[in-house]
């Protein structure tokens, strides 16, 4: 690496070489089939100093839906108290029985995992960053503006309101991305319905609010890492959306935030997590938290996640976006300023992921 009269390395040789790695059109995956030893700096991440826990008690909730229906209004209210209290603590929580069949999720890991692993020069094709595309394949979305890169590649895909366009997404795996989907807006209908009743607000609010109007899914790949204590696979950052349902597979590396300690998030066969977004802090004036989270490098891998986000991002309208005011009162006045979700997505990606664009729109 290039470095300046003060010793330190100089913006513009962080930057080629970062355009260099871009430009492989390969991601991180390519450079472990070349068969890379030891990783770039580019990739160092300074060591976090924060510890893992060690209270046994600490473990996310899991909240089993087969009850859902229960025609017996205390054993809904039981989830929805669930539901209210794992976010109002953690933030996160995951759910069982929740109507999608396991073989959709083995199938869409499958599909996932046959993208990344085709042909490179197939891939090339598809490598961009241009925000119009329903399809988007590339290495760290923020990779000219973060401190330091994450050892993972991205595929993201608009699943809703407009898959108009299916014919964008790879063949290799486009059914099941689309069948996905419609489970997903499914379950989000359900989810947000749980979530406005955890609020105190009739089942459709959140709804009413088109909360659930947009989903877009981020397909993850994190290639085993021959340095992982160096890097990271997704840096700490909190959630830009409404609410995020996420599929992992059984390597696991996710791990939440929880009073300054990494809770690790075991990989639940069958589960989802469902984790609360930077908007729906923003509209619930703090009372339900999106709360950080990272993935670490791993010696094994390669790992895939499919995270589903519940936001229009880049296709929003100019609806404004703040506190509801049913949860407002004198002794709780609103904490943030209204904004659009296009307007709340661009600021964060100015920044990279790892900040938080909540503490821009507090009061
Ligand atoms: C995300 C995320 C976690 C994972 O996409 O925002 O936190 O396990 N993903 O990939
Ligand atoms: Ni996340």
């Amino acid at each position: 690496m290039g470095t300046n009269d003060t010793g330190k390395p100089n913006l513009d040789s962080i930057l080629s070489e970062r355009k260099a790695f871009d430009e492989t059109k390969a991601g991180v995956k390519g450079l472990v089939d070349e068969g890379l030893k030891k990783i770039a700096s580019f990739f160092h991440h300074q060591p976090d100093k924060y510890q893992k826990a060690n209270n046994p008690s600490h473990v996310i909730p899991v909240i089993d839906l087969v009850d859902i229906d229960n025609k017996d209004p205390s054993i809904h209210q039981g989830i929805v108290d669930k539901i209210k209290e794992a976010c109002e603590t953690w933030g996160f929580f995951q759910i069982t029985n929740h109507g999608i069949p396991l073989s959709v999720f083995e199938e869409l890991k499958d599909g996932v995992k046959r993208f990344y692993e085709q042909d490179t020069e197939v891939k090339k094709a598809l490598y961009s960053r241009d925000k119009n595309r329903s399809f988007i394949y590339n290495s760290n979305f923020d990779i000219y503006s973060s401190p330091a890169l994450n050892w993972r590649d991205t595929f993201i895909c608009y699943l809703a309101p407009d898959t108009h366009k299916p014919e964008d997404f790879p063949v290799v795996c486009r059914d099941i991305l689309l069948e996905y989907g419609k489970h997903m807006m499914n379950l989000g209908t359900l989810l947000f319905e749980l979530l406005s009743e955890a609020l105190g607000l009739i089942p459709n609010h959140l709804k009413d609010m088109d909360c659930a109007e947009g989903l877009v899914a981020l397909c993850h790949y994190y290639p085993p890492c021959p340095e992982p204590e160096l890097t990271v696979g997704t840096t700490k950052h909190s959630d830009t959306d409404f609410l995020t349902v996420l599929l992992q597979d059984h390597i696991g590396g996710l791990q939440v935030f929880y009073e300054d300690k990494w809770i690790d998030i075991k990989p639940v066969p069958g589960a989802l997590i469902v984790n609360v977004g930077d908007l729906l802090q923003l509209i619930t004036n703090d009372k339900f938290k999106s709360v950080e989270h990272r993935v670490l490098a791993n010696h094994v891998g390669p790992r895939t996640s499919i995270a589903c986000f519940f936001c229009t991002f880049h296709r929003s309208s100019s609806k404004l976006y703040g506190p509801i005011k049913e949860l407002l009162s004198e002794n709780n006045p609103p904490k943030y300023k209204e904004t659009t979700v296009n307007d709340y997505i661009t600021y964060f990606e100015a920044k990279g992921l790892g900040t938080s664009a909540l503490t821009h729109y507090k009061i």
